[in-house]
């Protein structure tokens, strides 16, 4: 695991942007896996940025998208396909029939998504934020770890968190879809980026804790090319 501290938080984010960014120029036709939130915006702006000034190119590119809510159409814009595409998608030459995001509330659609993945070769690079409670991609703390595309009930600190979104906290959707663990681990590379003092507990637990379902950023520890990028903030608990 390699770990980066930048002062700001802005920076954390530029530079999984940059590293995102870097992938594409070595791979024209790279795998990305994308994730949503408020972390990742500066990572889009950064890409957009490049894309704009003609340094990468989206034509070949192929994406999958860590999440997405369950009882949601994709048009909904509070629906993480609008936020991608508010962010990334319209803004860069990306094509739409290259562009994933797990939809469906059954074993089958869970299973259909990691088939695409594998069909396309697997994840180049993935970027991820964590939540509170150091969940990856909606994998909540568990007694196990789950590995395939699969329907997860949100925890209520996860709703609460993103409650900011909608309009109170009874509107967020109980269930999503997410990529499962074993899609996040099978990627090539992981680059992660947690930002502010309400993370330093996941940042801490994720590197110098036990690996354990109970922190699912924890597995990490075990990913040969794993990156945790965070500011001065995130990385508060980690000073010994
Ligand atoms: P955030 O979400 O970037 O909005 O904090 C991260 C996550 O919950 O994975």
């Amino acid at each position: 695991m390699e770990f980066h501290v930048y002062e700001t938080a802005k920076a954390a984010c530029e530079a999984a942007g940059m590293l995102l960014g870097a992938q594409i120029t070595r791979k024209g036709d790279s795998v990305l896996g994308l994730a949503t939130g408020s972390t990742p915006i500066p990572a889009y702006e950064t890409l957009v940025k490049w894309y704009n000034r003609g340094v990468i190119d989206f034509d070949r590119i192929v994406t999958f998208n860590l999440d997405e809510y369950v009882g949601i159409d994709h048009k909904n814009p509070l629906s993480y396909h609008a936020f991608m595409d508010e962010h990334l998608f319209s803004k860069v030459n990306v094509r739409p029939e290259n562009v994933h995001l797990p939809s469906g509330h059954s074993a089958a659609a869970g299973a259909a998504y990691d088939a695409a993945i594998r069909a396309a070769g697997g994840i180049d690079i993935q970027l991820l934020g964590i939540g509170r409670n150091g969940h990856i991609g909606f994998n909540e703390p568990d007694d196990k770890f789950t590995y395939g595309t699969h329907v997860v009930t949100l925890t209520e600190n996860t709703i609460q968190a993103n409650a900011r979104f909608f309009r109170s906290p009874d509107e967020v959707p109980r269930q999503a879809i997410s990529m499962g663990i074993g899609n996040i681990m099978a990627a090539k590379c992981v680059v992660l980026v947690a930002t502010g003092r309400d993370k330093a507990e996941a940042v801490y637990n994720t590197i110098r804790g036990p690996i354990t379902p109970r922190v699912p950023a924890s597995i990490l520890q075990l990913h040969p090319c794993c990156v945790i990028l965070t500011d001065t903030e995130a990385a508060s608990l980690m000073k010994d």
